[in-house]
């Protein structure tokens, strides 16, 4: 049985809130944290499904860490060398995040070792990493040619290469350079717009050398990482969900607190503005070579936009919610070069498409975006997630602003990245 939730139209949102941790840091400081000498300790730790996957994954691999009582993570790091080789399937769930970097990280080991996932990650492409890590000189075997996990990885010495990926994409950056740990020398990553850097920022604060090139990254190989203590910031892609709601529902302020804000992360805060949307940040600083801030947001009038090129891998989860804005927008909205979300956790244009159309909704699928006409608003009706977190939370989103109560079938897949999202949503709107 599925869970299935109803969400009636919100009057307001008011007060203040903490967001969960950032995904993306998260996994990053447990597979940090694991590969450098000493202890690190992450405070703000997302315990969404998603990290956890990446948390069991190396304690698998003989990672001793624990979860302290007060939210933290405590991480007994080994060094480069010091995981051992499985002996089971290691399990990734639903997170990509943790199937293409933990491909790249296990290239360069000296064991072998087996990536699962649920079945929607077992669809998703892994060619795009399997195939330059081969370039590295490791072998890995997957369904579909090579393309679909499970994927069997057998780890060996890497070789230094310089590969140009045709997608934006951070998993596949992040899995050449996690790999590029291993190899002697310079591996270099370009891509045709910068995808989030987290991994980059996070390798260079545990100490590895990392080198910015035009358009792309460098790591050198086989640093010293020694175990660090992180701060992670609340993850802007949940607090996106909040930002549409108080942008849609009149008589909202909302501040939101302690939120990540890195550039190439913070394409949401431009669409938003671009619409209309009146964000203040307050407070900006930096925590963990990360910069944070404080979100306040009141209603706004929006308006239709047109979004493209090096925008989209800066927000690119955060489209099923953008999608949601435009319903409540005037005008048209376009959204382009966004073909990537077609391979998420299911493909977001056509589910976004199908169930807001289902509310009355003028949308239509373009097959890199999407065109939707706004101002109509949207109705009562009955929805589904597609099994997608994001999905979900879009939708509930949707229905704080719709003419009468939405039903959303399939929500428990939000504890994948926001466990306390429907918690928050009540307090909010209460
Ligand atoms: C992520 C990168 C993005 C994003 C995902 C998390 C990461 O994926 O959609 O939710 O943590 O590196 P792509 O690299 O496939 O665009």
């Amino acid at each position: 049985m599925t869970e299935t939730r109803t969400v009636s139209p919100a009057s307001r949102l008011t007060g203040e809130m903490i967001i969960p941790g950032d995904k993306s840091i998260s996994h990053r400081s447990i597979m940090l944290g694991a590969l450098a000498r000493g202890d690190s300790i992450v405070h703000g730790f997302l315990e969404g499904e998603d990290c956890l996957s990446t948390f069991q994954a190396f304690r698998a691999m003989g990672i001793e860490a624990e979860r302290v009582p007060d939210g933290q993570i405590k991480i007994h790091g080994r060094g480069l060398d010091g995981l051992s080789e499985p002996d089971d399937v290691l399990d990734c769930g639903n997170s990509g995040t943790t199937m293409r970097l933990m491909t790249g990280l296990l290239a360069g080991q000296k064991f072998f070792s087996v990536l699962t996932g649920d079945r929607y990650l077992r669809r998703r492409p892994m060619k795009r990493v399997v195939q330059p890590l081969g370039h590295m000189g490791t072998r890995i075997w997957g369904r579909g040619g090579g393309d679909l996990a499970p994927l069997a990885i057998q780890g060996c010495q890497l070789q230094p290469i310089e590969y140009r990926s045709p997608i934006a994409s951070a998993q596949v950056k992040s899995a050449i350079l996690l790999a590029g740990l291993y190899a002697e020398g310079k591996t270099t990553v370009y891509e045709p717009h910068t995808s989030r850097d987290h991994s980059e920022r996070m390798l260079s604060y545990f100490g590895a050398e990392v080198q910015p090139e035009k358009e792309g990254v460098s790591i050198i190989g086989r640093p010293r990482l020694e175990g660090r203590e992180v701060f992670v910031p609340g993850d802007i892609s949940s607090a996106a969900f909040f930002l549409v709601a108080a942008l849609i529902t009149p008589g909202s302020e909302l501040l939101i607190r302690n939120v990540g804000i890195n550039p190439t992360r913070a394409g949401i805060l431009d669409i938003l503005r671009m619409m209309g949307g009146q964000i203040e940040l307050i407070d900006a600083r930096e925590q963990s070579g990360e910069p944070v801030a404080d979100l306040l947001v009141r209603h706004s009038v929006l308006k239709g936009v047109e979004i493209g090129g090096e925008l989209v891998p800066r927000a690119i989860d955060e489209f099923p919610v953008v999608s949601v804005a435009a319903c409540f927008a005037e005008g048209q909205t376009v959204i382009r070069d966004a073909r990537e979300l077609r391979v998420k956790e299911t493909d977001r244009i056509a589910a976004m498409t199908t169930e807001l159309n289902k509310l009355g909704g003028q949308v239509e699928a373009l097959d890199d975006g999407m065109v939707i006409d706004g101002a109509g608003g949207l109705k009562t009706g009955e929805t589904h997630s597609h099994g997608d977190h994001r999905i979900a939370m879009s939708l509930a989103i949707a229905a704080l602003g719709a003419a009468g109560p939405v039903r959303i079938e399939d929500t428990e897949c939000t504890a994948t990245s926001f466990p306390n999202f429907w918690e928050l949503l009540d307090r909010v709107t209460a």
